[in-house]
């Protein structure tokens, strides 16, 4: 059996990518081929290095804002990489649309929400902020409008009577970790029923 190629985007601490690099072994229909970022420094690549992982890092800084010639460097490492499936974890840079469309139908991208609320950054705070009972987070195909895209999953996770923005928010990731491996498998398989947990 050939295995999908899984290419991984981070900018920081790579924790979604770890839980998604460790789920890919025996009869998993992917393994990663590639962990990049746009941080030469972020945590996450030397954990992907140690599991042996290729890595690669496209500084953005640099580019000042020029997102297309960004973009055009970071394309470089990942079409080398050829991936069939493209995951943002934790990726915190804002794609173009040109750079979404090459990717169309094989990109995921993990979200800190139940979308189609709190689209954007800050989500924990806002959920609160707003007295919603229930938070969590969403795995959607990724499209050129920002956390927008058909939805592949969604975990959630109550809001206790006086949390905190980073209580609820380390709360919300040990779901991220069990949700995002699971859409992964799943569509990687070729089966797009969203995942639905706890
Ligand atoms: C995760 O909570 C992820 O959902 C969020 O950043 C964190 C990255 O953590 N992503 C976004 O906010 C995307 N807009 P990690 O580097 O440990 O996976």
């Amino acid at each position: 059996m050939s295995h999908k190629r899984v290419a991984i985007l981070i900018s920081g601490g790579g924790s979604n990518m770890v839980s998604l690099v460790d789920s890919m072994t025996g009869d998993h229909p992917a393994r990663a081929c590639l962990v990049l970022s746009n941080d030469p420094n972020a945590g996450g690549l030397k954990k992907a290095a140690e599991r042996g992982i290729p890595t690669a890092a496209v500084d953005h800084r640099p580019f000042k804002g020029d997102r297309a010639a960004f973009e055009a460097e970071l394309l470089k490492p990942l079409e080398a990489a050829q991936p069939d499936i493209v995951c943002l974890a934790g990726f915190m840079r804002v794609l173009t649309g040109d750079f979404v469309s090459r990717f169309q139908g094989r990109m995921l991208n993990i979200h800190p929400s139940l979308l189609p609320k709190y689209r954007g950054l800050n989500t924990h705070a806002r959920a609160i902020d707003a007295g919603d009972a229930e938070h969590g987070c969403s795995v959607h195909e990724v499209t050129a409008a920002l956390d927008d895209g058909p939805i592949l999953g969604q975990a959630r996770a109550n809001i206790e009577p006086g949390d905190t923005s980073e209580a609820l928010a380390a709360r919300v990731l040990v779901w991220e970790h069990r949700l995002y491996p699971a859409v992964l498998r799943r569509y990687a398989s070729g089966d797009r029923t969203p995942v639905l947990l706890p």
